[in-house]
């Protein structure tokens, strides 16, 4: 490690999240927008203050700082000294584990119990909360050395998110990947809310809509799992949802808006941009969590369209293998961007 000469003591620094198996997409979306990464420890790396966003980071702390660590104690007060508020410092994975395990006790830190699907609403910390409490996260270089990560887009720093997994019930596990996009935005539709689901079969994200007491429109041209077509509140619609025009949509919900749609269909990301234009431009509804997918590599030009359609983020999620997922919300019900 040759981190001390690289990386001046408290200066500001950017810190990427990136699970290793999305590692070489990452590395080459950072090297076309010019991010010189200057450290790599586990799953972050270490960029200098005020570089870019990147949509392969699973999370982006723009605020982080690199704190000295003289001992124990004083490596604790040097990070509360970072925030001056009420912070909960979530302990992540890097070098020097078990002086990293002190300093955390040394904060009084306990580990994040895991929440469970059917748990709503979601545990709220830090962030947001509106108790004056904020997220914080670190982890350490080297003994003497560790780095501060404030401000995280994904509300858990680090996309760490303890999601309990369900036994039964769901047909797949890709309902996770909506439960991580729900924590990430601190919101979820409630008891009631009209829904789309775009590409629903097997139908774990039915069944998670579904678990939530949504009116659900799930379409796809292969069919259902019959329990979850069973489901109190699911329709299901046999077809090619590229199809489905917003009018025959809301005519579904008896000419109401519609609340949420999700997709997670296996298709070109470039279609996804016009179909995302039409809704948007339709007005009938003004949130969504679209997963967007590739086969081998990634669509450059579809990445920047998606990305930059207004109002939404595009993001790799910690749930999301080879894919990124667009998602746009109300300004108030997400985490501010920096
Ligand atoms: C990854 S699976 C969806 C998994 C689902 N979210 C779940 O939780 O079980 C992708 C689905 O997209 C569907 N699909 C692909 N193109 C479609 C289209 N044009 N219209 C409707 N469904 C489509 C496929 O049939 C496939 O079932």
């Amino acid at each position: 490690m040759i981190i001390p000469k690289k990386i001046p003591t408290t200066s500001g620094r950017t810190v990427y999240t990136v699970p290793a198996e999305i590692r070489d997409e990452f590395l080459a979306e950072a090297k076309r927008k010019g991010v010189q990464i200057l450290e790599e420890v586990g799953e972050f790396y270490v960029a200098d203050t005020g570089s870019a966003d990147l949509v392969w980071a699973t999370d982006v702390s723009f605020r982080a700082f690199v704190f000295e660590i003289p001992s124990i104690a004083h490596g604790a007060k040097n990070l509360r000294a970072l925030t001056g508020q009420k912070t909960y410092w979530q302990l992540l994975e890097g070098n020097q584990h078990r002086r990293a395990t002190l300093i955390s006790e040394a904060l009084g830190e306990r580990e994040m119990e895991s929440f469970s699907y059917a748990k709503v609403p979601l545990p709220k910390r830090g962030l947001g909360d509106g108790t004056g409490t904020i997220n914080a996260a670190f982890f350490l270089l080297t003994t003497n050395l560790g780095v501060a990560m404030l401000d995280s887009v994904a509300r858990f720093p680090g996309a760490a998110i303890p999601l309990r997994e369900e036994k039964v019930g769901p047909p797949s596990r890709a309902y996770l990947k909506l439960w991580e996009a729900f924590a990430r935005i601190g919101d979820y539709p409630l008891p009631g809310a009209r829904v789309l689901d775009l590409g629903s079969c097997p139908g774990g994200w039915t069944w998670a809509l579904a678990k939530l007491g949504c009116e659900v429109l799930s379409m796809d041209g292969a069919p259902l799992e019959p329990a979850v077509e069973a489901m109190p509140g699911v329709t299901f619609k046999k077809g090619d949802a590229f199809k489905l025009t917003p009018a025959e949509a809301t005519a579904h919900f008896g000419g109401k808006p519609i609340d949420w749609i999700f997709s997670d269909m296996i298709c070109e990301p470039a279609r996804l941009v016009t179909l995302l234009t039409t809704w948007i431009e339709s007005g009938v509804c003004g949130r969504f969590i679209i997963s967007v997918k590739f086969k081998g590599e990634a669509d450059q030009a579809a990445i920047d369209a998606l990305a930059a359609l207004p109002g939404g983020t595009l993001r790799h999620l910690r749930q999301n293998k080879h894919e990124l997922t667009w998602i746009k919300v109300p300004h108030e019900s997400s985490v501010p961007h920096p």
